[in-house]
């Protein structure tokens, strides 16, 4: 077996167990061409004691409170990034030019600036290989689609209709980082948004070339300051300071826009942050000349799947339980049919085809690069545009 993949990860707190859960689990479930160590967790100096708790419980070898040292270590091959977004083009560039893989969480940046820089920084260092943790692709139910597509199942596709809605933002939930541009770049647009941009692009491996008609709400205009976040999305356990102080958001809560693809289909696209009652409610429906598919995260192991090509009196909507092994993507390396996987398990599997791609081999379904998610970026900021100048963006004109 090739030499072993020693690993750094920058953060460590909700993707921080995420990630660390993948490189810790993935050498069990599948026959890797290399085996995983991992080396570094490094942290701000403020989490010392948080690292100390979380490197024994997560598996990781050492700990740092300077990313900076940690990723000019000669020992590490491939630097994690699960930072805040305004912090990932720093990490990234850093680990690029001293040499590192970089495997970035999503979206690529705050802004599309810093994605650009960050593409920049991919294409001088030749012999690193970039990935970012569009984890989605990677459900079996996702990558069926996929496959689906590809494989002309669909046929001419007309419609895509992609919201992604959680309700965790409400007025109680505090000033996190996920509120302030500075750190965030966007809301519920580059968090959300930029799942079903990239889930939209991957599945029908085509490319948005207009959006119109967005739409950007800020309806809850003021948060508490909070002293340190509690490490959990809604910003549950945060340290509230005993004289409550408030502070303004200056990100969105919902973006909405449309947008045209270059076959020719439509798309709309939701995210949110305030819809009650939708937890993780991650959903896409694609309509196409012989088929229709849906996929709904919330219940993430199925997939709708409407033939049209069968006799009418025989259509219907199928529901396909996508855990058999040697048929559905991912299915080997876990569970017997119908033995359910969890969100988890796409992170473990991310991990699985980041190791082959850099032992030269091929993914079960593509991994976006920085190039990738550069385009969901240029998507992201266009449907910004689009909102504020209240007018349809043409993607050519997206640099
Ligand atoms: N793929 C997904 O499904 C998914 C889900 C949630 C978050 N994310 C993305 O993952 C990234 C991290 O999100 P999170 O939810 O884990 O955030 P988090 O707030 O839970 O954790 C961020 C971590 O980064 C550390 N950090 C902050 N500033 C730093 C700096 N300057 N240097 C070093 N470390 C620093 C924090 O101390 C913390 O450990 C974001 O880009 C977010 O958009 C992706």
């Amino acid at each position: 077996m090739a030499k072993s993949l020693q690993v750094g990860l920058i953060g460590s707190e909700f993707m921080g167990r995420a990630h660390s859960n993948a490189w810790m689990n993935v050498g069990s479930f599948f026959d890797l061409p290399r085996s995983v160590v991992m080396h570094t967790v490094a942290d701000l100096p403020g989490n010392a004691g948080h690292l100390k708790k979380f490197a024994p419980q997560w598996g990781w070898r050492n700990t740092s409170v300077n990313w900076r040292e940690m990723v000019a270590d000669p020992e590490i091959d491939l630097v994690d990034v699960v930072t805040p977004n305004h912090v990932h083009r720093d990490n990234a560039i850093a680990a690029l030019e001293a040499g590192k893989h970089v495997a970035c969480e999503k979206p690529l940046a705050g802004t599309l600036d810093d994605a650009r820089e960050m593409l920049a920084a991919a294409k001088k260092a030749k012999k690193c290989r970039t990935f970012v943790w569009y984890n989605y692709r990677r459900c079996p139910a996702v990558a069926l689609a996929h496959q689906l597509v590809k494989a002309g199942r669909l046929g001419r596709i007309f419609h895509i209709r992609a919201s992604y809605l959680q309700d965790w933002g409400g007025p109680e939930t505090p000033l996190l980082w996920r509120f302030q541009g500075k750190k965030a770049g966007s809301g519920a647009h580059g968090d959300l948004n930029a799942h079903i941009i990239d889930m939209a692009r991957f599945i029908t491996g085509d490319e948005i070339t207009e959006v119109t008609g967005a739409i950007e709400q800020t309806f809850i205009k003021e948060r508490e300051i909070i002293e340190s976040s509690g490490g959990e999305i809604s910003g549950k356990g945060a340290k509230r300071s005993a004289t409550k102080r408030m502070g303004r958001s200056t990100v969105d809560d919902c973006v909405l826009f449309l947008a045209r693809f270059r076959r020719g289909a439509v798309a709309s696209f939701e995210a949110t942050r305030l819809a009650t009652g939708n937890q993780n409610r991650n959903q896409i429906e694609i309509n196409g000349e012989k088929g229709s598919i849906k996929f709904d995260f919330e219940r993430m192991n199925e997939l709708s799947w409407w033939d049209n090509t069968l006799e009418s009196r025989l259509r219907g909507w199928s529901r396909i339980m996508c855990t058999n092994p040697g048929d559905h993507p991912y299915a080997d390396a876990y569970w017997p049919p119908a033995h359910i996987i969890g969100y988890e398990h796409c992170f473990v599997s991310q991990a699985s085809d980041i190791i082959k791609v850099l032992a030269g081999r091929k993914p079960v379904v593509p991994l976006p690069d920085f190039a990738d998610a550069y385009e969901t970026q240029r998507v992201l900021h266009a449907a910004i545009v689009s909102a504020r100048e209240k007018r349809p963006v043409k993607m050519s004109g997206v640099k």
